[in-house]
Parts: structure tokens; sequence; C-alpha cells
């Protein structure tokens, strides 16, 4: 196990951005300290041949100027949408930025990806890692509450990424982190995720309305485009879908023992296993992303990266029959999220 530091690039304001490249013998992948975006994951393939498997820049330029797609970051204090950019919480209306259309997404338009992250290279008996600190000030995105949020990305012997993520509050208030990395399975840039097969542990999801705020509605994925209970190909029923594609909330159980999702390209052999104890999973299928150049000139075209950004229901703030977000300095905030990688013959 290994990690090297290095700049990686230097912020308007004349802030060091360092890049951590975390490995073990088999894969590695970096982060860095601006967004806490991961920048890479580089894993074998059935030959051994190692491609980068996640979407993204080379430059900090890059991530700073054009990243509105929020590749490799993490995004806050709210991932997802949130109805009209407003919640009322102990009988006091907060008013969030309408960054998409009248909504608030992933924390309105100065995200947490946007922002800087305290990294630290730490080691502990689960692998090695680094550590990201952020304090977010009482007020800020319009949140209530000063809150110490703290996230580790460990790499284990068994080719897992581990994301552990704390944070504690002073007052009341909605919690929900994610990472939004995006995955090509056969590599960045080389074509379309509608081939890679995808088993779901999910038999509900939200349905939403055309701006993909859930109506309130938790459906059962039986008998139609949704269903991934038993795996198959991305692609074989998503143009049947409103909006161009998956960008959905499945319900999971929420068991970090249990694996959620398993994503196979057939190509490659790569296969991905996800692990959460979060009630849900943002699955999105990349319907946005229309010929953007990323990576070594790499034009990522719609649907040429999945996410499944591990999370609490979107809108949950405004909506009381979904599991709760809020925490208090009571009840500190605690999530945790594993991708594992491998090959399959
Ligand atoms: C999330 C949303 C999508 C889209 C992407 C970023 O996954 O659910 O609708 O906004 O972020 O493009």
């Amino acid at each position: 196990m290994n990690v090297k530091q290095s700049v990686f690039g230097t912020l308007p304001d004349g802030k060091i951005v360092n890049q951590f490249i975390i490995s073990n013998d088999k894969m590695s992948f970096s982060v860095i300290e601006y967004g806490a975006i991961i920048t890479s994951i580089c894993v074998p393939d059935r030959k051994g041949k190692i491609s980068d498997v996640s979407l993204g820049f080379d430059t900090l330029e890059d991530y700073v100027t054009r990243n509105d797609k929020y590749f490799g970051a993490i995004v806050g204090r709210f991932a997802n949408r949130i109805k009209g950019a407003s919640f009322i919480l102990n009988n006091r209306t907060y008013q969030l930025d309408k960054n998409d259309n009248d909504n608030c997404l992933h924390g309105g338009k100065n995200g947490y990806d946007k922002m800087f992250w305290q990294g630290q290279i730490f080691k502990s008996a689960a692998g090695t890692g680094v550590k990201f600190f952020r304090k977010s000030e009482n007020g800020e995105q319009g949140f209530p509450g000063n809150l110490s949020i703290e996230i580790e990305y460990i790499l284990t012997e068994n080719n897992e990424i581990v994301m552990n993520y704390n944070a504690k509050t002073d007052k009341d208030t909605p919690v929900n982190l994610t990472n939004h990395t995006y995955f090509n399975l056969a590599g960045n840039g080389n074509g379309s995720i509608r081939n890679h097969v995808l088993f779901l542990d999910s038999d509900k999801y939200l349905t939403v309305d055309k701006f993909l705020i859930p109506d309130g509605n938790i459906v059962s994925v039986t008998n139609n485009a949704f269903d991934f209970t038993s795996a198959k190909e991305i692609g074989k029923e998503i143009d049947s879908i409103s909006g161009g594609g998956y960008d959905h909330c499945f319900v999971l159980s929420g068991n970090i023992e249990k694996c959620a999702a398993r994503v196979y390209e057939p190509k490659s052999g790569r296969l991905m296993e996800m692990y959460t104890d979060q009630p849900g999973v943002q699955f999105y299928s990349g319907n946005f992303l229309g010929g953007i150049k990323g990576k070594n000139n790499k034009k990522y075209n719609i649907h040429d990266g999945f996410c499944l950004e591990t999370q609490q229901f979107p809108d949950a703030p405004n909506k009381s029959a979904f599991p709760s977000c809020i925490i208090t300095s009571q009840k500190p905030y605690s999530a945790k999220t594993i991708y594992k990688f491998s090959v399959k013959a």
C-alpha cells in the first residue's frame, strides 16, 4: 500500500491543491483537495490491462471552470434536488439557490464540489487513504448549523474504495453527502455504458416529475424498465425512459453487508460491486453528457458514463414520509459506501 502526494494545481486565490495517489499492488485511485474529487480509478481488465474507469479532466483549471457535471466530486450539503429550493425545519423556512430550474441541485451554485477540502494521509487497519476535512458554516448555501465534515477515502487490499462520511452540527440541519463519480468499466472515453450489465438490489424506486423531483410515490420495479433485480444491460430499456435515461433514486436495504449493485462490462471483464448503508441510490445513466472533452482529449457523449450516487432520498427535507435526513447536535451524520473492483473470466 502506498500513497503519493504531489501538487495538482493552484486555485485562483493562490491556494495549492494537492493530489494523492493511493495504490495497492493491483489498482490505484487518485483524489484532489478541490471538491474532494476522485480524478482517476485505474483497474485491470481480465488480461491485466489497466484502464482509468472514471470520467474527468486532466487539469485543476478544467475542474474549476467546467465541471458542471460534478465528475468525481463530493456533492452537498444536500446531494440531489430540493423542490422549490426551500424547506421548513423547526417552523423556519430556509431558502437555497435555484440552480436547477426552480430547484436546488447538489447544494446550489456554491456546492461542496467547488470547495477546498484539506487532505491528510492516514493508515488504518482497514487500509490506506486520505481524510478530507471541511467546515461548512452556519448559513452557507442557506443551510442552518455549523457543520464539521470528515470524509475518508480508503483503499483496501481487496480492491475496495471505502468512503466513510462523518459530520457534526451545532443546529438541526438536513445533510446528504455523496460522491458523484461517473464510471465506464471499459475505460473512460471508450464509448457507451449501454452494454454494461447491471444488477440492483432494489425492488422499488421513486417516481419523479419532469424536473426530476420525487412526486412522493414509491413504486415497484416489477415488470418495468426499472427492474434490475435480475441483471440486465443498462441499454436494454433505456430508450423507453423519458428524459433521456435513468436518473432515479432506487430504494435500498441500507445493509452494508449486502451487495446493493453490481455492474459488469463483458468485453473487459471488469466488475464493480457497490455496498452502502444509505437508504437510496441515484442511478444516473449520464443523460446530460453531451460531447464534453475529458481526460486525454476523449469525448464523453450521452450514456458514456454512469453514476451510483448513494444517498438519502431526493427532496427528503420536504417529504415527511421519506426517511429523515435531519441531523442534530445529538445525532451526527455518518454514511458508508464501498466500491469493489474485480474481473470475471
Ligand atoms: C445528478 C442528477 C442529474 C444531473 C447530474 C449532473 O446525478 O440527478 O440529474 O444533474 O447530477 O449532471
